[in-house]
């Protein structure tokens, strides 16, 4: 059955222990026969599914369930969990009005996905919110544009707040050689004898400027690890099969193995910006991170944020709190003057200079199966995307 784990490899988790709530193999059958006695809430969303493996394994420690009221209204408002603990976006399960008035607080109910119980949860809050008032809060709009305000106005009218307890990760299989648990991931690190490690989270392909970020981090810590996330992300997105091959091409080419792992991270992106480079961070931690790289509009999408909010908002807590570091970074561009990877803060010449390329130009080059200059895009990368774009029109 579920678990603590207080003695983990490396730096406290958030909140001092990993909370695995993932059934043992002993338990799976008995737990799957009582679920389908049980109260059901059918869970459809990806973003659900995602959630459940982070508590599965432990990603979302201090957390072990769903959200109930008494945290979920201080972490929209405040980014703090009811004990004080920061903790910046909620994790809520929705249910229909007829799924709600079904359940009772103190009853076991049962996730259920495409017709089989995932996992139970002991209900123990049901609540009303207002997910205009979340949208404000959480991702500073209520425009419905956003693809995560889109999310959040398509949920149920109710949430059930209360610890689950994990059935089945029905994403267990995908990229099966890089999921690694955070556990997992710190006995690597462990093994390793890093000390210190940053987290590099993306849902794009590395281009030059990310391999900037993440070389520049390393020089002053003992490992990265690429975290990138494998949960869902929006359409337009390039897919995470497709990254996958692009990271590895770089890992096998340009990246030293003994200082550097590839490992997927299963959250899905709430495009949150602010707000989710705090989430990222503090998941980070959990997978036993010490340093977090925030560059330019970090977890944005549009022009909802400014380009450097989602570094600014570190300054809302106290040095310590968060128990990970940033490493900030400024938009950075291969400057044809300085020939070489540089910064809005290293580079003195004129914009110019810079090799810039929209994401609207670059889906358009590849989708004409054009390669994007080298110094945007290694040709390794640029020839896999371009294949993509080719599969995909
Ligand atoms: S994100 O949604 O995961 O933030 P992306 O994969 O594009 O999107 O970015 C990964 C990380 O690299 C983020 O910290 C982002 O701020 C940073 N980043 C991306 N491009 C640049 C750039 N040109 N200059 C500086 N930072 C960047």
């Amino acid at each position: 059955m579920p678990s603590t784990l207080k003695d983990v490899p490396g730096f406290q988790p958030h909140g001092g222990a990993l909370e695995l709530r993932i059934a043992g193999q002993e338990d799976i059958s008995t737990s799957s026969r009582e679920a389908a006695s049980l109260p059901t809430i059918d869970v459809k969303s990806r973003r659900v599914l995602s959630d459940l493996e982070l508590l599965a394994v432990g990603a979302v420690s201090p957390n072990r369930g769903f959200m109930t009221r008494a945290d979920y209204e201080p972490v929209c408002r405040e980014m703090r969990l009811s004990n004080g603990l920061p903790w910046s976006l909620p994790i809520t399960l929705s249910a229909t009005e007829q799924e709600a008035e079904a359940l009772k607080t103190g009853d076991r109910a049962a996730l259920v996905h495409e017709g089989r119980p995932v996992a139970t949860i002991d209900v123990e809050d049901v609540f009303d919110y207002d997910p205009r008032e979340e949208a404000e809060l959480t991702y500073r709009t209520t425009d419905e544009n956003h693809p995560g305000v889109a999310y959040l106005y398509s949920q149920g009218p109710y949430y059930v707040g209360g610890e689950v307890t994990v059935l089945e990760n029905v994403f267990a299989h995908e990229f099966s050689e890089y999921r690694m648990t955070p556990f997992q991931l710190r006995e690597k690190i462990a093994e390793r004898g890093w000390k210190t490690v940053v987290a590099f989270q993306t849902r794009n392909p590395i281009h030059r400027a990310h391999e900037y970020l993440t070389k520049v981090a390393l020089e002053g810590v003992d490992g990265l690890v690429i975290h990138p996330l494998v949960g869902g992300t929006k359409g337009d997105d390039i897919p995470a099969d497709t990254r996958m091959r692009c990271y590895g091409v770089l890992m096998d080419n340009y990246y030293p193995h003994d200082r550097v792992m590839l490992s997927v991270f299963p959250a899905a992106m709430r495009y949150a910006g602010p707000r989710e480079a705090i989430w990222h961070a503090l998941l980070r931690k959990n997978y036993g991170m010490t340093h977090f790289i925030v560059g330019r509009d970090h977890a944005g999408v549009g022009d909802y944020y400014g380009t450097y909010d989602a570094q600014q908002i570190f300054d809302e807590f106290e040095a310590g709190e968060l128990g990970i570091w940033p490493l900030k970074f400024e938009h950075s561009f291969f400057c044809k003057t300085c020939n070489s990877m540089a910064s809005a803060k290293t580079c003195p010449h004129e914009k110019t200079d810079h090799v810039h390329l929209s994401g609207t130009q670059v889906r358009q080059m590849l989708t004409e199966g054009v390669e994007p200059p080298a110094e945007f895009s290694r040709p390794e990368v640029a020839r896999i995307l371009i294949e993509d774009a080719r599969r995909r029109s």
